[in-house]
């Protein structure tokens, strides 16, 4: 059945055309688990979200055209875009959500998914999305103090009027989705965005410090819990006794997640979508002392405490800005746990980073989205945003056709990947009767004769069968030692070919043989290339 909507909105009349028999009322976004990994249902299905997110400022009807352009290069599924309080709630309880009006219509023109990111009482630690009418009552609203007695640039965790707002506006933002979005256009919201507080490690106002002093929560004072935080076990005590020098930090991680958990409480509430917070990392590595990192958010050391403040939270995520492999492989390590699933809402454009979706991908993750896609008024010409974009563009182009698939592999724990490290050493993958040794380069007979400055190699590898594979990459050979049953049988390719998966169906381009497996098998060269392998031992 066709039916055409006309929407009207303050500056534009836009006429869509959906099909109502697609649209999917019943089934609404979900993640699931089993075995320990995680997916992302949309539509009833493993989905895996290819995204972008959008600058801060972009989510404006006259910025659109750039997003959606961005999206376009990008091939991605999904935009993350941020909607923002001060503009939907502009007067108390007088709500406008013409933005999310836009956002859904145009999303769906595009037959692009949404990630929205509510930017509430908590935007990078501060309060600058709050309405003008709550800026206006600072005694009210307040923010944190800082141990110096000062003001910090940080919104108090412990004020109830303010976390009463921030909860009845994200209901009503949900309760308005539940109502407009029947086609699960939206299909996961970020409550706030990397909250916690810059500048100090908690608050130290009077009612602060009343609470610090107070009894730490009966749900943290599991034996268990306690525990898991490396924290001696006793019965009862104030923060400081229970939890010495990390006392602080923990306190207010306690209190921000509290509050979020609140919020997003009475939005799932109103309509059950998956909820996220996002996360401002710290060093992984070498547990830095926390005034050194925004406090309190989800951080790696802290992922517990919010999951028992702040049950209505789905997950939390890791943005990566920070470098270097060993560091980047710790965060996904750290964030990819039987409680929580993987998703990767924020990354910079660093050339190397667009490899790390592989990581994802293979550890059961749900997605990645590098930060910033579109031009934000910094003059970029088309051609530096094309060079911008085009890490992940290329691997958006080869995933997106066979997004399902790989969505449901990887939900199925069929996926290994090998990720290139700044020495460029070779790397095994055991897959039961074969190992799959991956050099990285881009030499043309042993690629390891030209090391990748860059470092940007990467497979894949899906295991079919017991002899059957897909591989994936870039920037690497990848070759296969026969093993367990097999060891030291001879073997050979029975076939190797290339070509790409659409809609579940392998669509062969040219059988690799001769040169192309015989220098240490399949090459996989600068942009990302499938191979459906199936080997035989003799
Ligand atoms: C992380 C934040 O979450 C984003 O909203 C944005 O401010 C970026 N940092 C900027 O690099």
């Amino acid at each position: 059945m066709i039916k055409t909507i006309t929407l009207l909105f303050a500056l534009t009349s836009i006429t869509v055309t959906t099909t109502i028999g697609q649209a999917n009322e019943e089934i609404v976004p979900k993640i699931i688990t089993k075995n320990g990994r995680h997916t992302l249902l949309v539509d009833g299905q493993p989905f895996l979200v290819l995204g972008g997110q959008a600058h801060n400022s972009s989510a404006w009807p006259g910025m659109m055209p750039q997003l959606w352009s961005s999206v376009k290069t990008m091939h991605a599924n999904t935009l993350e875009v941020p909607i923002y309080w001060e503009q939907i709630e502009p007067q108390p309880g007088k709500f406008d959500f013409s933005l999310i009006d836009t956002l859904l219509v145009q999303a769906r023109q595009h037959d692009v998914r949404l990630v929205l990111l509510w930017f509430a009482t908590w935007k990078n630690g501060s309060n600058h999305y709050m309405p003008e009418w709550m800026k206006h009552e600072a005694d009210k609203y307040p923010n944190i103090t800082g141990k110096n007695g000062k003001p910090v640039d940080s919104p108090s965790p412990h004020i109830k009027p303010m976390m009463e707002a921030d909860r009845k506006a994200f209901a009503s933002v949900m309760k308005y989705l539940k109502n407009v979005d029947t086609h699960h256009t939206v299909i996961m919201v970020q409550v706030e965005n990397e909250p916690g507080a810059w500048g100090s490690v908690r608050d130290y106002s009077s009612v602060a410090q009343k609470l610090f002093d107070g009894p730490v929560p009966k749900e943290l004072m599991n034996p268990e819990i306690l525990k898991a935080l490396n924290t001696p076990i006793v019965s009862e005590g104030n923060w400081q006794k229970v939890f010495g020098s990390n006392a602080d930090e923990y306190f207010h991680a306690w209190s921000v997640a509290s509050y979020i958990g609140q919020v997003a409480a009475a939005g799932k509430a109103e309509y059950p979508l998956p909820l996220y917070v996002n996360a401002a990392l710290r060093d992984p590595l070498s547990n830095p002392p926390a005034s050194s990192y925004e406090s309190g958010g989800p951080t790696d050391n802290v992922i517990l405490i919010w999951k028992v403040a702040a049950p209505a939270i789905d997950f939390v995520a890791p943005d990566i800005y920070l470098s270097g492999s060993e560091r980047i492989m710790k965060v996904l390590e750290l964030y990819d746990r039987n409680d929580n699933t993987l998703f990767v809402p924020e990354a910079d454009f660093h050339l190397e980073k667009a490899k790390y979706l592989y990581e994802v991908i293979a550890r059961g993750g749900i997605g990645f989205s590098p930060f910033g896609i579109d031009d934000n008024g910094d003059g970029a010409t088309e051609m530096e945003m094309h060079e911008r974009l085009s890490p992940f563009a290329m691997e958006y182009t080869m995933a997106n056709t066979m997004m399902r698939d790989l969505a449901k592999w990887s939900f199925e724990g069929k996926i290994k990947a090998a990720i290139e490290r700044e020495d460029h050493a070779e790397q095994k993958i055991d897959l039961g009767a074969w190992q799959a040794v991956v050099s990285f380069g881009t030499g043309s007979r042993d690629v390891s004769s030209k090391p990748n400055a860059q470092f940007t190699g990467k497979a894949m590898i899906v295991k079919v069968d017991e002899n059957k594979f897909i591989a994936i990459g870039t920037n690497c050979r990848i070759t296969f030692q026969p093993l367990a049953k097999n060891a030291g049988k001879a073997w050979q390719y029975l076939k190797a070919e290339e070509g790409h998966y659409e809609n579940g169906m392998f669509k062969p381009l040219r059988v690799l043989n001769g040169d192309e497996t015989d220098w240490g098998g399949p090459r996989f060269g600068p942009t990302p290339t499938v191979v459906n392998i199936s080997l035989v031992v003799r």
